[in-house]
């Protein structure tokens, strides 16, 4: 194994471990042992460092709105749990006079069977109750838990469709998943047993201490009296495991990130011949998951044991002091033999409860860290009186009429407070004109176009299409009426149809046919083995970059808007592609009012206009004659003649 410096060390389990909300999804469970469930969801917490929640009752207050809503349900699970508790305690009441009968001395052989027949039947029939209860209690509680956890589920989702672009740019995809994954898992898994567990658990103490008052009051206080000393175990040793608990949580989710990050840079580990390295570093977080482990699973796992061992004390305790009371008072053994039961009875209860801790503790960070997102703020909402607009040739009834005027006033913009990144920006694109953007990488090309469809807001100056402020434009009719080819390509999982219909649902297979001619994409889907129903694996890993590229201009070509946005769509694309392209490009632009981003500049040649973009700010535009004979940046640009500096 390869030496890994401390410094490295650390990286690696900030980096991967609960320290940092980037963290993978996870989704490794640790094995239940046969006791107390140490483990629960696996994965990292995040910033929460899969410990205790901020803001417990919050969320607590939060989680039961949920389930709430199955008010009714609620309460017949309360009642089914009344219902088993109640007849556990009472089957084991029977008990009583059935010993009685059998150690009584004035009764009959025969009398003793009838009556030793009568008690075991009453005992039957009341736990046959108790079992109906219990499963209906679990079957009504499942079902409860299910609905909230789908409403939960389902709230994030759209909640992740409603979030602005800005906060998928600032959070890793292994967070976000590790929130619908183990974080809500943790919530189902509390959801599922734990309440009705906290609910029979203490109806069960509240009853065994009852029954034993009823039963005889003088053993029920010798007994009572060891309740704290039990507790105070229960509470001692369920902190070490909760301790414990936090550290293999943290190194799981710091394995689990590991992971997600070599798989999907496996490729760069070869290239790059860093196999040796990554298993070395793996080892490290993997001895580090194996030490927080084993204390984890050993304190989680002698938990039960151990208190079920001091039961044992207050059993003999109620045995001898019994046994003397019985001896000397009027107390029977009837009495006797279900007391010593209730004693060893009533410590379960607390054993449960908190062996339910550590359930309880996962479950609440975790669903917290979902309604972390949940509470980020959406997108800014459209105003009331938002305008719909459309283009003549896609009319909506009651939208305005849009020709295709984009103009952009004074626009000064930064992702970040006080970094800008784009400087006093004034374009206007007259309707049906291509306006062409360059400029070296990191300029604010790709910028300008998040903030013409609104995926990021300006705070400065105005962007108008056709005089309207588009801050006054509904949204979703913004982005209907800017077809856009984004620089990352990305593909669906399904057919190359479905792909490029993505672009307009409505569209026919003609259309389709004819997007792809468009994009010249048509001949190389004729080669798929199953032509247009090709099915594409994730984002279309099954293709070549550049045909990638093709998919995703005939899925902007398919749409009717009339603004297109071209950000980099050729660039994988071979140059005689390229100049293939640009014919159907040329009838797609027709009409249409156009932004390109290239670095090729060959394919801007023919612009009406072309915008230079240095740092943020416009250095020069003018048409492609025009700027050469300016002599400057574009001149460089295009002719290759950059002064090394
Ligand atoms: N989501 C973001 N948050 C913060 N800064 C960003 C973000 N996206 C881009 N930037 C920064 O803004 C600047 C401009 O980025 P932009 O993507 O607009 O460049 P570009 O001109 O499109 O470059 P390229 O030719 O490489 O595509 C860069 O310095 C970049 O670091
Ligand atoms: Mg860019």
């Amino acid at each position: 194994m390869k030496h890994i410096s401390e410094e490295r060390k650390e990286i690696l389990l900030r980096r991967y471990g609960s320290k940092s909300p980037g963290a993978g999804p996870g989704g490794m469970k640790m094995p239940g042992p046969g006791g107390p469930r140490p483990g629960g969801p696996g994965g990292p917490r995040g910033a929460m460092g899969g410990g205790k929640p901020k803001n417990t009752s919050a969320t607590i207050n939060r989680l039961l709105a949920y389930i709430g809503r199955d008010k009714y349900k609620i309460l017949l699970v309360f009642a089914c749990v009344l219902g088993s508790t109640l007849t556990s305690l009472a089957g084991s009441y029977i008990l009583r006079p059935v010993i009685n009968n059998l150690v009584s001395a004035d009764r009959s052989a025969g009398e003793k069977v009838g009556n030793l027949a009568v008690g075991i039947l009453t005992m039957a029939a009341i736990y046959f109750v108790g079992i109906l209860c219990s499963y209906l209690q679990q079957r009504i509680m499942i079902g409860v838990s299910q609905n909230a956890l789908i409403r939960i589920r389902e709230e994030l989702f759209h909640k992740l469709q409603k979030l602005p672009v800005k906060y998928h740019d600032t959070h890793t995809h292994g967070d976000i998943m590790s929130r619908f994954t183990n974080d809500l898992d943790s919530v189902g898994e509390m959801l599922n047993n734990t309440l009705s567990q906290i609910f029979s658990g203490i109806l069960t103490l509240v009853g065994t201490i009852i029954l034993m008052f009823v039963t005889n009051w003088i053993l029920a206080i010798v007994i009572i009296v060891t309740i704290p000393f039990l507790v105070y175990m229960a509470g001692t040793l369920g902190k070490l495991s909760r301790k414990y608990y936090k550290g293999q949580q943290q190194a799981l989710g710091a394995v689990n990130g590991y992971i997600e990050e070599t798989v999907s840079g496996q490729k760069v580990i070869k290239v790059f011949c860093h196999e040796e390295t990554t298993m070395g570093e793996f080892e490290f977080l993997s001895d580090d998951l194996r030490s927080k482990q084993r204390k984890a699973q050993f304190f989680g796992g002698i938990m039960g044991p151990v208190m079920g061992n001091l039961s044992q004390i207050s059993y003999a305790l109620s045995a001898t002091v019994g046994g003397i009371l019985c001896l000397t008072s009027n107390f029977d053994i009837g009495g006797l033999t279900i007391f010593t039961n209730y004693s060893r009875q009533f410590s379960r209860p607390i054993n449960e409860l908190s062996m339910q801790m550590n359930t309880i503790f996962a479950a609440l960070a975790g669903a917290e860290r979902v309604f972390e997102v949940m509470d980020e703020p959406s997108e800014v909402p459209d105003p009331e009186d938002a305008i719909e607009i459309c283009a003549e040739a896609n009319r909506v009834p009651g939208a305005r009429i849009i020709r295709g005027e984009v103009a952009l006033k004074n626009v000064t913009f930064g992702y970040v407070p006080d970094k800008t990144i784009l400087k006093h920006i004034n374009v206007t694109a007259e309707p049906g004109q291509k306006i062409a953007f360059v400029g070296s990488t990191g300029a604010g090309k790709t910028t300008i176009t998040n903030l013409i469809n609104r995926f990021y807001e300006i705070e400065e100056g105005q962007i108008s299409i056709d005089g309207i402020d588009i801050k006054k434009i509904r949204k979703d009719s913004l982005r209907g009426n800017i077809a856009m080819v984004l620089q990352d390509t990305h593909l669906f999982s399904g057919t190359v149809r479905e792909n490029i219909r993505y672009g307009r649902l409505d569209a026919t297979d003609e259309e389709v046919i004819a997007a792809a001619k468009i994009a010249s994409a048509h001949s190389f889907i004729e080669r798929l083995s199953d032509g247009y129903d090709t099915v594409l694996d994730g984002d279309g890993s099954n293709l070549s970059q550049g045909e990638r590229q093709l998919l995703n201009i005939a899925r902007a070509a398919i749409s009717k808007a009339p603004i297109l946005i071209l950000d980099e769509a050729t660039s994988s694309v071979d140059t005689r592609t390229e100049k293939h392209i640009e014919r159907g490009m040329d009838r797609l632009m027709k009409n249409r009012t156009t932004f390109v981003i290239a670095h090729r500049l060959s394919t801007v040649r023919n612009s009406n206009l072309i915008i230079v973009l240095e740092h943020g700010e416009i250095v020069e535009q003018g048409t492609h004659e025009e700027l050469l004979a300016m002599g400057g940046r574009y001149y460089q640009l295009y002719t290759g003649a950059v002064e090394l500096d």
